[in-house]
């Protein structure tokens, strides 16, 4: 076990199931599914609190993308005012921390049952971002007359200030401030408005994308619906470009549905013309391959007009090759358009070893 102190009383350690110096039991306590600590207790940072010499509480956090971490265990020995206590001040030690390591956003998730975790969250400045209703609705049985209905995930993030941004200001809306740097992040329910009107809007601006200009009918609603099936789907991701509070650009990456295929993601992008050439369509893939080296998703794939070299060429540097050509696949303005199917191996991306 890495051991280092963080501050006093607070230990910042490193998972080893073998030492058990941070018991199994302690951590059930946080996340009830064994299964799933397994897949995350040694990727974590962990930090801790003793007393008489065994860990009482502790806070598992995860990077989930450059600038983002998510809390994914809580737990704490007792659910009592010392045990909340404890907790709050570990989850105020790792957003310290992560911030020094450029994280801007930390998530924490919890049923809205879950009301001393909440309770801590909030203690400790989290916020409510989003309520996902029903997304438990399916996973427990059905609660007995005055229980509170186990049914609802609350998603509560706390913005940190960047160190390098003295105009950053926490726990504001994100990149709320006018001329800030378009963060990249995942989508989230709120977003369902600004991201359909920027798609409506690249359908005007651009050739490059399926829809001709007016043809996308979708609503908010039906934006909403989509984000939400995306959130709780475990092999597709969403992430968003935002700047001065609205998005302005997208990459969707959906997973297969069935068995044989759920290890391939299908990609869409688009960012608006205002902000294209700043290396975000870039970025966005960064983010892709790192979610996707976690979820073990094999390959991703997608398809480009011929024409569009300024979009082939970025799939070519980051490692698409060409794979076949529909021809005419498409008719634009009146003129059938090739379209190229392009192929990325996620463990080339992974193995550095991409050959441009
Ligand atoms: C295609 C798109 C996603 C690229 O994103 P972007 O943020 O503009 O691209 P980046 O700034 O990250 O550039 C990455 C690479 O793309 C290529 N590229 C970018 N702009 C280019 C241009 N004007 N001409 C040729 N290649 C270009 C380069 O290879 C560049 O690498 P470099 O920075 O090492 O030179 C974006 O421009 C876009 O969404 N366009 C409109 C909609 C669209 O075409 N969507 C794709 C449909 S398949």
């Amino acid at each position: 076990m890495e051991r280092d102190q963080v501050s006093s009383g607070i230990e910042k350690m490193a998972y080893d199931a073998e030492s058990g110096e941070l018991p199994e039991e302690l951590l059930k306590r946080g996340d009830p599914l064994e299964w799933r600590i397994e897949t995350y207790a040694s990727e974590a940072e962990w930090w801790t609190i003793r007393s008489e010499g065994r860990v009482t509480a502790a806070v598992g956090c995860l990077r989930i993308a450059a600038e983002e971490a998510e809390v994914v265990n809580a737990a704490a020995e007792a659910w009592d005012e010392a045990g909340g206590g404890r907790l709050v001040l570990l989850l105020q030690a790792a957003a310290e921390e992560l911030q020094r390591t450029g994280v801007r956003r930390l998530l924490a998730y919890a049923g809205n049952w879950e009301t001393e975790l909440l309770t801590v969250c909030q203690r400790a400045g989290f916020r409510i971002a989003a309520i996902e209703p029903d997304y438990y609705a399916s996973c427990w049985p059905k609660s007995r007359a005055g229980e509170v209905p186990r049914a609802d995930r609350l998603m509560l993030e706390l913005l940190t200030e960047h160190p390098d941004d003295p105009e950053d200001n926490s726990g504001k809306a994100p990149s709320g401030a006018a001329g800030s740097l378009p963060i990249v992040r995942r989508v989230e329910l709120r977003d369902s408005r600004s991201l359909i009107a920027m798609k409506k809007q690249l359908d005007r601006e651009t050739t490059s994308m399926l829809y001709e200009p007016g043809e996308r009918r979708s609503t908010d609603g039906d934006q909403f619906e989509q984000i939400r099936s995306l959130l709780r789907s475990s092999n597709s991701l969403m992430l968003v470009v935002e700047a001065d509070g609205e998005i302005v650009g997208y990459l969707e990456a959906t997973g297969g549905k069935v068995r044989r295929n759920q290890h391939t993601v299908y990609i869409v992008i688009g960012i608006l013309e205002s902000h294209t050439g700043q290396g975000l369509g870039r970025r966005l893939f960064e983010e892709l391959f790192d979610w996707a080296a976690r979820r073990h998703i094999l390959r991703a794939e997608l398809t480009v007009q011929a024409p569009n070299q300024r979009a082939y060429r970025l799939y070519r540097s980051v490692g698409f090759r060409l794979e076949g050509i529909m021809r005419g696949a498409l008719m634009i303005e009146g003129e059938p358009v090739d379209l190229y199917q392009m192929g990325c191996d996620l463990r080339t991306i992974r193995q550095g070893r991409v050959d441009k």
